[in-house]
């Protein structure tokens, strides 16, 4: 599959459109990033979505499927979580010697301490674990967030839009988080 020009301008025109109407402080610095990153145009993975623009594609996709089988979620996080979930699949480059476990680790960390964008806790969770049973969980206190995190509808939503998007099977299967230390990875 690929993207037309036409279709990957429309892609960047209404995810910048969609994030300005949050009003959350600093998206205008966030967009900036995104500009600047290639988010726009960057394959969305080595698995799925693996043309021009798909990045971009892939996370519409995931706030789709969010938004329409929201019950009681904030919008904003919904639109928020879906499209910056894989933020780090961009073009940045974390300084030498800093390492994390896990991509929504990764964009976490451009969102907190590169842009100093607000989120909510729950838009963390959502953002930190959106692998589900893909994360890998270094310590108790992660496997409490973890927890926390399957607890949360936003999280669902993101984990399950994530998985169909990309052709997955989502795995939310509860009683999993004990063994999470002793494995180190679900
Ligand atoms: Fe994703």
């Amino acid at each position: 599959m690929e993207l037309t020009d036409y279709e990957i301008y429309e892609n960047k025109r209404r995810i910048k459109e969609l994030l300005s109407f949050t009003k959350r402080e600093k998206v205008g610095d966030l967009i900036k990033f995104l500009d600047r990153s290639g988010y726009f145009y960057f394959y969305g993975s080595y698995k799925h979505h693996k043309y021009k623009g798909g990045l971009a594609k892939h996370s519409l996709e995931v706030m789709e499927y969010a938004l329409e089988h929201n019950e009681g979620c904030d919008r904003d996080s919904i639109i928020i979580a879906a499209l910056l979930h894989d933020l780090c699949k961009t073009k940045y480059n974390f300084p030498k010697g800093v390492e994390f476990h896990g991509h929504g680790t990764k964009s976490l960390a451009i969102l907190k301490e590169f842009i100093g964008f607000p989120l909510t806790e729950e838009e963390e969770l959502a953002i930190r674990f959106h692998m589900g049973s893909g994360c890998y969980i270094r310590d108790e206190e992660e496997a409490e967030r973890y927890a926390k995190a399957r607890e949360s509808e936003l999280w669902s939503l993101i984990h399950v839009g994530d998985c169909i998007s990309a052709g997955n099977h989502p795995k939310i299967t509860h009683g999993l988080v004990k063994n999470v230390i002793k494995l180190g990875k679900l």
